[in-house]
């Protein structure tokens, strides 16, 4: 029998950043991670994806640790890993379109600070929204991958999808990665996405997906099977329900044959122990709540991603009406249609999810419309696949508003400067201007809070100077 030619499976962990996010809101300090990164960096994986996605926030807001330092230690410790990030084009890591100037210093500091690959997505599948991200990353050396924001509905062929992949060739990406994050890829779907997305573009392809519709392993098996390059995995802590692929159950499905990773199972069981205390303190803190890890069959039936599902829950305990839930779910596929039918990802997915709760809550659809619903519906996001429903536009925006069709960062002039002066008497290093520009006032707490620490730190040492010791 003629041999098959090896292509080794490529793995990008994901511990550092998309598992904790996905099972547990996003808050594993960097104290726990770093003890465990010199290990990581044994294993060769493709990447590890550490910062970015909602790690950012977290860290300021309820860490109180700056991400800059954090993605400096990674970058310390790991020697031979590239570290990875994503993006979210325009919208940086925040929730609204910001001025070239500050995505292009983003993009390059970021770099600076240690990040080689960039993984870099837009909520409307709007490649204008992406062009400025991936020219930065082009600049700076670093990797630009895009990603197609997986969803389902009437617009999202195959066809749609080749078309998108092509354009990602051609605006100067590195490599392509199929977004996944409502774990809706079915297995012989992959089959099919992934072979033709390998047929049309010479791009590496990397495919990430979550566990919550129980799918995602075989998904991975058949993805790879059709040629996929890359696949993103969880240590078994913190993999499965709403998290990744275990890591190990994957290596060990390749194993012997053309697509073996070749990692070292003992090497990985001993980082899985280091990991696995830190999630039963989770569980029984709360912080994990088990239903996470089950398999949530309600996505297949919804179409939502997992956290859009736990949001949706907390919204409607704060107003008093978890009755309501299924009426809000299928309020969702409703509005999602209203505004072109966006994939849900961050900020589609907060904005559908919201507007559904209060159509449900308010007895009347669009009675009252937020501010990000009335940016969607003028064009201040970007284009929609679908076209909006004008009459809902009609309602909501009045008759005569003005729609934005030119990408819309055009529109949005230089802001750096401005926001430098804003934050100016809290300012220690270059970045702080960029954690500033993305959450204004949680920024501005954690510089006070910063510089509390730091008056402390100065008194403790003015005291031992003295000879008395601080209690
Ligand atoms: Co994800």
């Amino acid at each position: 029998m003629a041999e098959i030619e090896k292509k080794p499976i490529k793995i990008t962990e994901t511990i550092l950043r998309d598992a904790h996010q996905s099972l547990i809101a996003t808050r594993m300090t960097t104290e726990q991670m770093l003890p465990i990164i010199d290990k990581m960096d044994q294993v060769g994986y493709h990447s590890v994806e550490c910062w970015g996605g909602a790690t950012f926030d977290a860290s300021l807001r309820f860490l109180k640790e700056d991400p800059w330092e954090r993605l400096r230690k990674f970058r310390d410790g790991f020697k031979n890993t590239k570290l990875q990030m994503l993006f979210r084009g325009q919208n940086i890591l925040g929730y609204r379109p910001y001025a070239d100037d500050v995505v292009e210093y983003f993009v390059q500091k970021s770099v600076a600070n240690g990040i080689d690959i960039i993984r870099i997505f837009d909520c409307l599948n709007d490649l204008r929204n992406l062009q400025t991200a991936v020219n930065a990353a082009n600049k700076e050396k670093a990797e630009a991958q895009v990603a197609l924001s997986y969803t389902l509905g009437d617009a999202y062929t195959l066809e749609y999808w080749v078309d998108v992949a092509k354009k990602i060739e051609d605006m100067g990406a590195s490599s392509i990665c199929i977004k996944d994050m409502a774990g809706l890829l079915l297995p012989y779907e992959a089959t099919e996405l992934v072979g033709a997305l390998k047929e049309a573009v010479d791009l590496p392809i990397q495919l990430h997906t979550h566990y919550t519709s129980g799918v995602a392993s075989m998904t991975y098996l058949k993805a790879v099977e059709a040629g996929v390059d890359v696949i993103d995995t969880a240590m078994s802590p913190f993999a499965l329900g709403t998290s990744q692929p275990a890591t190990e159950v994957m290596v060990e499905t390749f194993r012997g044959t053309p697509y073996d990773t070749g990692f070292d199972q003992k090497l990985l069981s001993e980082i899985a122990d280091y990991f696995r205390p830190i999630r039963d303190q989770a569980l029984e803190s709360g912080l994990l709540n088990p239903k996470n890890l089950g398999v949530n069959i309600k996505t297949l039936l919804y179409q939502v991603p997992g956290g859009m599902l736990s949001n949706l829950t907390s919204q409607l305990a704060e107003q008093g009406a978890e009755d309501k839930f299924y009426d809000v779910l299928e309020e969702v596929p409703r509005v999602r249609k209203d505004l072109g039918e966006p994939p849900l990802v961050t900020p589609s997915s907060q904005i559908v999810g919201t507007q559904a709760v209060f159509n449900v809550l308010m007895g009347e659809r669009y009675k009252m419309a937020t501010k990000e619903t009335k940016d969607i519906l003028s064009g201040k996001y970007g284009a929609t696949v679908k076209p909006v429903n004008e009459e809902i536009r009609k309602k909501v925006l009045g008759d005569d508003a003005e729609i934005i069709t030119c990408r819309p960062a055009d529109l949005i002039p230089d802001e750096l400067d401005t926001l430098r002066k804003e934050c100016e008497q809290y300012i220690q290093q270059d970045e702080d201007v960029l954690s500033y520009a993305l959450f204004p006032q949680v920024a501005t707490e954690f510089f006070k809070y910063r510089e509390a620490q730091q008056t402390k730190i100065d008194a403790g040492k003015a005291d031992t100077e003295n000879g008395s010791y601080p209690v």
